[in-house]
Order: C-alpha cells, then sequence, then structure tokens
C-alpha cells in the first residue's frame, strides 16, 4: 500500500516543546507574552518550561528512535534564532542547539521536516505591527532564507507558516490564541493575506537561490476539516458546504494551487456581507497585486493538517455581525455516530481523511501530498493504555493506505501529531495528543511510551518491512 519512500513521521512545534523561554539569548515571542496575561490559558499554565526538549533533546531522539520514524517534524523557534526578529543579531546558542537537533536525526537516519513558524512571532516584530502590518513579508523571508542557508544544507523538506487559517483565526478574530486580538471581520483577512505573501517570498527564494544547491521542497501546512452538506439533496446545504470548504481549505490553498487569487466564493460572501451591513470602502478581503511575486505555484508539494470532519448546513442568513463566521454563513454540525475524543471539536473520522484526500487531488491538481499533522487527544487521568487511539492510528492509516491504492492520491508521508504530550495552546497540559506520556508533575519530565505508541511503532514496521521483503 505505501510507498517505499514513504515519510512515516511525528510532529511537534518549538514553542509547544521547547520550554528555555528566556535560556542563552532568546528573545521573547508573543506566546511568552500572551502566557502571561491572566486567564489567557488553561490554569495559568505556560510553556516556559513545557516538555524541556531544549536540555532534553536527546530523551526525545530516544523516542523518535524507539518508534521507529523515518521522518521528524519540528519547528524552530525564530525568537531563539533571531532574538528581535532581524537577521542584525543572530543567536548563535539557539543556531547550536538546531544544528545539534539536526545532525542528531540525520545521524540515525531520520529526516527532518522544519516548520519556520508554528506561530510564535517574535514579540519584537509584533510590537511593529506583526502579521498586520506588510513590513513582515520581507522580515520573514529574511528570516526564511537565513534558515535556508544556515541548515539547508541538511534539511530537504521544508513548511514556512502552519496553518495560517488558525493562526488568522484564533489570533485575531476570536482572540484565543496569541496575540490575542479581537478584531472581527477584518484583522485575520489582513493577517491571512500577509501570510500567503510572505510564504510565495520565501518560497521564490527558496527556488531561486538555493534550489538549484540544495535540492529540497518548500509548501506550506494548510488546516482543513472534511465538510459534507448535511441534507446532500437540499441545495442551501450544498452551497453552505462549498462556502464553508472556500473559508478554510479554499482561503490558503486556491492561491497557491489553482489561480494566485482567493476562492471567488469566498470573496462574493465577504463582499455582500459588507454590502449589506453598510461597510464601506475596499473589500475586508485584500487583492495580490500584479507587481508582487505570484502566490501560485508557490508550493513543490500539498502538506496538509486533518484532524476532524463535519456536516454542514445553511446558515440563519448572516445575522448583523462584522465577523468571519457571519461571512461564511454555515451552520457545523456532528453526526452523532462519530465519537468524541478529549476536546469537545474533535469527532473521530478516520474516513474523512480519505475524502480530503481525493477531494485535494482532484481540485489541486494531484499534488504530492504530506499529512503533516493527525493526531487524538486524551483528557483526565493518565491513560498508558489509550486503546480507542491505538484503534483510531490504525484505522486513519488504513485510510490513507485506501486513497494510496484505490483512489491513487499520490500520498507521500504520515505525521502523527504529536510525539510528546505538550503544551496544547490555550488548553495548556490538560489536553494530551503525545505517543508518549509526559508526566510534568516531575521534575525530569520523564517520557513514557502509550500503547498507541507502541503500536504505531508496529505499523510503521510492518508497512516498511513489507518491502523488504518484496
Ligand atoms: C494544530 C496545531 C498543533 C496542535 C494541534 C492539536 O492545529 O498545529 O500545534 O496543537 O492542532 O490541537
Amino acid at each position: 500500500m505505501f510507498p517505499r519512500d514513504f515519510a512515516w513521521g511525528a510532529a511537534t512545534s518549538a514553542y509547544q516543546i521547547e520550554g528555555g523561554w528566556q535560556a542563552d539569548g532568546k528573545g521573547p515571542s508573543i506566546w511568552d507574552t500572551f502566557v502571561q496575561q491572566k486567564g489567557r490559558v488553561f490554569e495559568e499554565q505556560n510553556g516556559n518550561v513545557a516538555c524541556n526538549s531544549y536540555q532534553l533533546w536527546e530523551k526525545d531522539l530516544e523516542c523518535i528512535q524507539q518508534l521507529g520514524l523515518t521522518h521528524y517534524r519540528l519547528s524552530v523557534s525564530w525568537a531563539r534564532l533571531l532574538p528581535d526578529g532581524t537577521t542584525q543579531h543572530v543567536n548563535q546558542k539557539g543556531v547550536a542547539y538546531y544544528n545539534k537537533v539536526i545532525n542528531d536525526l540525520l545521524a540515525c537516519n531520520v529526516s527532518p521536516m522544519v516548520t519556520l513558524y508554528h506561530w510564535d512571532l517574535p514579540q519584537a516584530l509584533q510590537d511593529q505591527g506583526g502579521w498586520k502590518s506588510e513590513s513582515i513579508v520581507s522580515l520573514f523571508d529574511s528570516y526564511a532564507q537565513f534558515c535556508f542557508q544556515t541548515f539547508g544544507d541538511r534539511v530537504k523538506l521544508w513548511i514556512t507558516i502552519n496553518e495560517p487559517q488558525v493562526c488568522a483565526k484564533c489570533g485575531y478574530e476570536d482572540g484565543i490564541h496569541a496575540p490575542g486580538l479581537k478584531e472581527p471581520g477584518t484583522a485575520a483577512y489582513l493577517v491571512g493575506h500577509n501570510m500567503l505573501r510572505a510564504h510565495a517570498k520565501a518560497w521564490h527564494s527558496y527556488d531561486s537561490l538555493y534550489r538549484a544547491e540544495q535540492r529540497g521542497a518548500v509548501s506550506l501546512a494548510i488546516n482543513s476539516d472534511w465538510f459534507e452538506p448535511l441534507r446532500p439533496g437540499c441545495n442551501e446545504d450544498v452551497a453552505a458546504t462549498e462556502r464553508d470548504l472556500a473559508f478554510t481549505l479554499g482561503w490558503f490553498a486556491w492561491p497557491v494551487f489553482v489561480t494566485g487569487d482567493y476562492p471567488q466564493i469566498m470573496r462574493s460572501a465577504i463582499d455582500s456581507q459588507s454590502q449589506k451591513l453598510g461597510y464601506s470602502g475596499s473589500s475586508r478581503l485584500p487583492s495580490f497585486s500584479k507587481d508582487e511575486p505570484a502566490i501560485f505555484g508557490t508550493a513543490d508539494f500539498f502538506a496538509l493538517n486533518y484532524y476532524t470532519s463535519r456536516k454542514v448546513k445553511a446558515g440563519e442568513g448572516c445575522g448583523q455581525m462584522l465577523c468571519l463566521n457571519s461571512d461564511r454563513d454555515a451552520e457545523e454540525v456532528l453526526d452523532p455516530s462519530w465519537p468524541i475524543c478529549g476536546v469537545s471539536w474533535l469527532a473521530v473520522v478516520p474516513h474523512g481523511l480519505r475524502k480530503l484526500l481525493k477531494y485535494i487531488k482532484d481540485t489541486f491538481n494531484n499534488p504530492a501530498v504530506y499529512i503533516t499533522e493527525n493526531g487524538f487527544s486524551q483528557v483526565g487521568p493518565r491513560q498508558i493504555d489509550d486503546v480507542q487511539r491505538c484503534e483510531f492510528y490504525s484505522d486513519t492509516i488504513m485510510e490513507v493506505g485506501k486513497a494510496i491504492e484505490e483512489d491513487g492520491v499520490n500520498v507521500r508521508g504520515y505525521f502523527a501529531w504529536s510525539l510528546l504530550d505538550n503544551f496544547e495552546w490555550a488548553d495548556g497540559f490538560s489536553v494530551r495528543f503525545g505517543l508518549f506520556h509526559v508526566d510534568f508533575s516531575d521534575a525530569k519530565l520523564s517520557r513514557t511510551i502509550y500503547r498507541s505508541g507502541l503500536e504505531y511503532a508496529k505499523m510503521i514496521m510492518k508497512y516498511k518491512g513489507r518491502h523488504d521483503v518484496k
């Protein structure tokens, strides 16, 4: 089922695991600031120490080896490398840390996939307007180029930005993630726009300056649920489903993979809502300028983060609110047959992944796809014998196999979220996604493999082994 060079991976991100928030010259990031504000995170927890991977990296490497991973997806912390966000000042200790991580991985035959931005903007750049300001585009490009220059001789898979949709909506519309702004209906579109431009500029830099020598591949990680109309025969539900897809997957995938511009459905929904509410001025969804580097074609593969599915019905007719949900005008419901794991948003729907993969193949011209995140969470007391998560992984991997074999989707890899239990953003340490349990009450932060970790290791061995036999 799985190609010989299939990437079997697990993923983490810097702020969620590293700790060492002030160690060795690291600058503060927007998450360091956000967690200090009252009421932002479950029980006022923070990632100051997290899994302490900054000091305990070798323990993580043992976990990676125990699973038999061929790939490991990590993110580098912008503020650890460039404390004020600019290349004016490089923190050599940060460079040394990631050099060690990358070299150790390669020495163990594990390929790194490196994310440049997993939500932890240097605070110094936020103070100058952050993602809302146009200047971020060049700043991000300089940072990306610094990383290509420094690590690109060894890193061959790059993700520029992780989940721009979540970043824009949760950080600037809902205010539940850093930087905690609530500017509904406008800021998220602007932030998303600058993220796309920053991503594209960095991709062009890689393409023209580094690709020939380094021979790597660059993309951005796009999150999407799978959406289906609640009543398939109902035109309003079908239209609402298309809108929902456009506002999630399409927002970032359409410009990069199809037209260089936002989905028309999205723009007309936003503009007609603006008109209804008497919002004057230019469209709340910015436009790309012809003088800028093209957005279309700026991904060497499709990086998908998939967690769950939704049934969709027509919304209540946009209401008087100027916000993303009103623009989208779709109501999401859960199918009662889908089990919920841990957190309320996470319905377990492995077959939704297969459908989404087929949709991506058909809509985006059959790209190579890496599933860069997918996982199952646990809350409450420690449960090492996580039978349900075992089932989840085996069902999901089966669906990925069917997508490859029966639907002909060009899936190149699968990364479980996450290697370790870690700081789950606003949920703090209360929600556990790891293949390894981390004991946050123990100073040693000991890592213990869950049963699901053992099962995942067996699956990797089995699917890799099949080829060895052939
Ligand atoms: C993703 C995010 C990860 C992780 C995961 C589980 O949206 O990229 O950092 O937190 O969700 O909720």
